[in-house]
Order: structure tokens, then sequence, then C-alpha cells
């Protein structure tokens, strides 16, 4: 399970501004963001693309308090599709989206915000020939990320969204998404959650994990296999090849600058293998909860604040 410290403090502002505030936490903070706008991404996707993966890219940003900063957000999203499809790489880079980063939780209008953004960000991702998926944020978000999902696809049935298998009611949302071509991205969990919404420990994670993964499989959805951990990866190849699932009815998804040489080595093997590719300037809360995932992340920080 994530440190539960690290996932505090990347909800503190004060200390988003001490961490901010070191430069050299630029250069750990850059193995896990591919820079602060489309002119660095697309060439890094470019660069993934070439090297046999696939991407979702992530601008990053979340608890968008303003309409402004809401609109603000779709434009970048319709921006960055923009540029992938003139970059030629539309078909083998989607975006991956956070309901709160398109105004979601802005007081008042929120939701019709993210309603009326993600419509536009799919209509951009269908204009430019690629498709959207949906993040999962904290556990008060689940219900109103679904039910957008569920009107989205609709309309554009390829709208994908993430599970969280660290949740009770994650067994059942997956029931309910497991029909044929319903893509699914399956994670552990990444936030800090209430015990009264958790499975009870690690080993309940894993065995949830597993138990939707053959539900979404037995059912002909499309599974995002999005983990970095080793007996996680090798179930889900065991199961798919048992199933007789064809290597483009499922894929690999791993974050950028985690485990780059299994990345290459599942792409080698014939698996579809998606990184996660975030940029952007507002990369304090992706940056905490990667450095909550290991504790190994955190000595690496300490090391990047010392001088000399
Ligand atoms: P686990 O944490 O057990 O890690 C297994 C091994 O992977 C570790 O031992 C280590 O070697 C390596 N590893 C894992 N994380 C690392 C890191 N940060 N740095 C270095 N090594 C690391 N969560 C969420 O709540 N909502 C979401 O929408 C998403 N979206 C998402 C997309 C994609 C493509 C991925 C891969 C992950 C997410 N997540 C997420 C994050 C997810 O919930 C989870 O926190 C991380 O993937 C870490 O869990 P693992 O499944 O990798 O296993």
């Amino acid at each position: 399970m994530p440190n539960q410290l690290l996932l505090a403090a990347s909800r503190s502002p004060r200390t988003r501004t001490a961490v901010s505030r070191f430069r050299l936490t630029r250069r750990l903070v850059d193995r896990f963001v591919a820079g602060e706008g489309e002119q660095q991404v697309v060439p890094v996707a470019d660069r993934l693309v070439r090297a046999g993966l696939t991407v979702t890219v992530d601008h990053l940003g979340e608890d968008t308090r303003t309409a402004q900063q809401a609109r603000a957000t779709r434009d970048a999203y319709t921006a960055l599709l923009a540029a992938l499809h003139g970059a030629g790489l539309a078909a083998a880079a989607e975006v991956s989206v956070k309901l709160s980063a398109l105004g979601a939780a802005v007081p008042g209008d929120g939701s019709r915000y993210a309603d009326e953004y993600a419509h536009d960000v799919c209509a951009a991702a269908a204009a430019a020939g690629t498709t959207v998926t949906f993040d999962m944020e904290d556990h008060t978000t689940v219900d109103t990320t679904l039910s957008l999902v569920g009107r989205l696809r609709l309309q554009f049935p390829w709208v994908g969204v993430a599970v969280q298998t660290y949740l009770r009611r994650t067994a059942a949302d997956c029931k309910d998404l497991a029909y044929p071509g319903s893509r699914v991205r399956l994670v552990k969990g990444a936030y800090a959650e209430p015990a009264s919404v958790l499975v009870r420990n690690a080993r309940e994670v894993d065995a949830a994990y597993r138990a939707c993964l053959e539900t979404l499989l037995r059912a002909g959805a499309y599974p995002m296999v999005a983990t970095h951990d080793p007996a996680l990866i090798a179930h889900a190849s065991a199961l798919t090849g048992e199933l007789s699932v064809p290597s483009d009815g499922y894929e690999f998804q791993m974050l950028y600058g985690v485990r780059s040489q299994e990345q290459l080595r599942l792409a080698q093997a014939g698996n579809r293998m998606r990184v996660y590719l975030p940029y952007g300037d507002d990369w304090y809360g992706y940056f905490m909860r990667r450095l909550a995932e290991r504790p190994a992340n955190l000595l690496l920080l300490t090391r990047s604040l010392l001088p000399g």
C-alpha cells in the first residue's frame, strides 16, 4: 500500500512550496515527467513509439478550482491532440484525463464543466483518430467518473476508465464494466483513502486485481493491465494464454520512468505495451504519489536535496 505520510504531503500546499523550491528536485521530477509543454512531450512520445511502445499522454493538473483553469485544461488537451495528430502519432498515442483537472470540483457548476469539457476532449480525440482514458482519483469521485464514462460511451464507445483494486467496491464495478470492447485500466490505487473503503491488505489488493482481470477477459472486455508488479504481469500473461485471448485483446501499461527495460522486453515479446506519459508544470501531486509507491524513490529525493 502507498506510504500514507507522502500521500498526505501530496495534498499539502506548504510541502508543495518547499519541495518545488529545490532546483535539484527537478532532475528527479524529470525521471517521471516529460517536460512542461507539448514541444517537449511530443518528441518523447515519438521516441517511445519508434521503440515499439504506445503511449497515453497526461497533461498534469488536478484540483482545478476555477472555471478558467478548467477551460485552460480542456484547451491544453485539444492542442495536445492536434499536435499528436500533426506528428503522425495518433494511432499510437492516446490521452489520459483527470475529471478534477477538467473542473469537476469547481464549486457550483463543477460537474457541468467536467461533463462539457470531457465531451470536448473526446470529440477532439475522435477528430484526431485516437482515444481517451479517464484516470480514477480518490474514492469520492468514483461514482461521478463511472457515470460520466457511461454517458460518454454512448457516443464514443472507445472511452476507457481506470478502476482501483484497493477499493472494496471495485469487484462490483468491474462486473458492470465487463462487456465486449469495454476499455478498463486496472490499477492497484494510489491515493490516501480511509480504511473503511479499502480491502484489508496488499494480498487482497492483488487477489482483487487477478479476479477483476479474469472477469474482464472472460467477458471480452479490453483490460489495460497497468502495473509494474512482476507477479501480476506473469499472471496476466498466463491467464490470457489459458483463455486464448489474442494479443490485441488486452495491453500492458506502465508509468514513464518506471521499469523502462521491462517495458521494452514486453513489447519485444509481442505484447501491446503502453507508457503513461505525463507532462506539464503542475507536477507536484503526481510526483509525490510516485514517491509514495516506492521507499527507494524517497531516498533518491533526499539525495537530490543534499548539496554537492
Ligand atoms: P507495486 O506498487 O506493488 O509495485 C511493484 C514494483 O514496481 C515495485 O516493487 C517497484 O519495483 C516498481 N514500482 C512501482 N511503482 C514505482 C515507482 N513509482 N517508482 C519506481 N518503481 C516503482 N492509480 C490511481 O489511483 N488512478 C489511476 O488512474 C492510475 N493510473 C495509472 C496508470 C498507469 C499506466 C499505471 C502503471 C499506474 C496508474 N496508477 C493509477 C498508479 C497505481 O495505482 C499504482 O499506484 C502504481 O502502479 C504502483 O503499483 P504497482 O501495480 O506497480 O505495484
